[in-house]
């Protein structure tokens, strides 16, 4: 046997089952996110959610910065994982998307720890940092337009406390990142930032392959 296995959609739902205690809301705002159709591929996985969830328990998150929300699936695993004086701030340029993940939360009695803020999320993580709040969120999430994502982490490693953590989602993008032969922009994108992790003395650095690949990085 070697040191991994290889994923099925049996072993997911075994996971599901045994691995993952989701909340009503969260299941519904996984299957209506579904009957989306295609794009309902951008939301984060079940098992996602409560490792998210039981790294916010572990660290004690109080303030959770997310960068990209879409219907509101991993905002509402961490707010319901968060202390009752626990505070997201959740990103997205989407009035749309994030409107329907108002209604989960709303549902979920979690809606006043969260703030959301509709614009491009460089201008609005800028704008945090021009008011001040370098170094007061505990844990940062990144999980939006990917070409933006080495931006992100720099906005990020300034706005997280030292010894707080970053993750960011997407990391192996389905294996592309050691495909030579893909070179979209998201691949050459996400290769870069990974290539340029790897020896950033700023963090620790665990790459774990849950899902489509989840970079933890704890800030030094
Ligand atoms: C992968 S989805 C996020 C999924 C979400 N974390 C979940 O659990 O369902 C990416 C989101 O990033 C948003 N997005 C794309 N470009 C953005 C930008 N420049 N600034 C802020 N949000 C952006 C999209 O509208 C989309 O909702």
């Amino acid at each position: 046997m070697g040191k991994f296995i290889e994923m099925s959609d049996a072993l997911m739902d075994y996971i599901g089952k045994i691995g993952v205690r989701e909340h009503a809301v969260q299941a519904r705002c996984r299957a209506e996110t579904a009957a989306m159709g295609r794009i309902s591929g951008m939301q984060i996985s079940p098992d996602e959610g409560a490792f998210l969830a039981m790294l916010v328990r572990l660290t004690g998150t109080r303030r959770y910065l997310e960068i990209g929300t879409f219907t509101g699936y991993s905002a509402l695993s961490v707010a319901l994982a968060l202390p009752t004086d626990g505070r997201i701030d959740a990103l997205d340029v989407s009035d749309d998307y994030v409107g329907r993940a108002r209604t989960y939360w709303a549902e979920a009695g979690v809606a006043d720890r969260i703030t959301t803020h509709i614009a491009p999320a460089l201008e609005t993580l800028d704008g945090f940092l021009k008011a001040g709040r370098a170094g007061t969120y505990d844990f940062a999430f990144i999980d939006a337009d990917k070409t933006n994502y080495a931006a992100y982490v720099e906005r990020c490693h300034r706005l997280v406390r030292k010894g707080g953590l970053i993750a960011i989602d997407n990391t192996l993008w389905s294996g592309a990142v050691i495909d030579p032969a893909n070179t979209s922009d998201d691949t050459r994108a996400i290769r870069a930032l990974n290539d340029a992790l790897a020896n950033d003395p700023r963090f620790d650095i665990a790459l774990v392959a849950i899902s489509d690949g989840i970079t933890l990085l704890h800030v030094r």
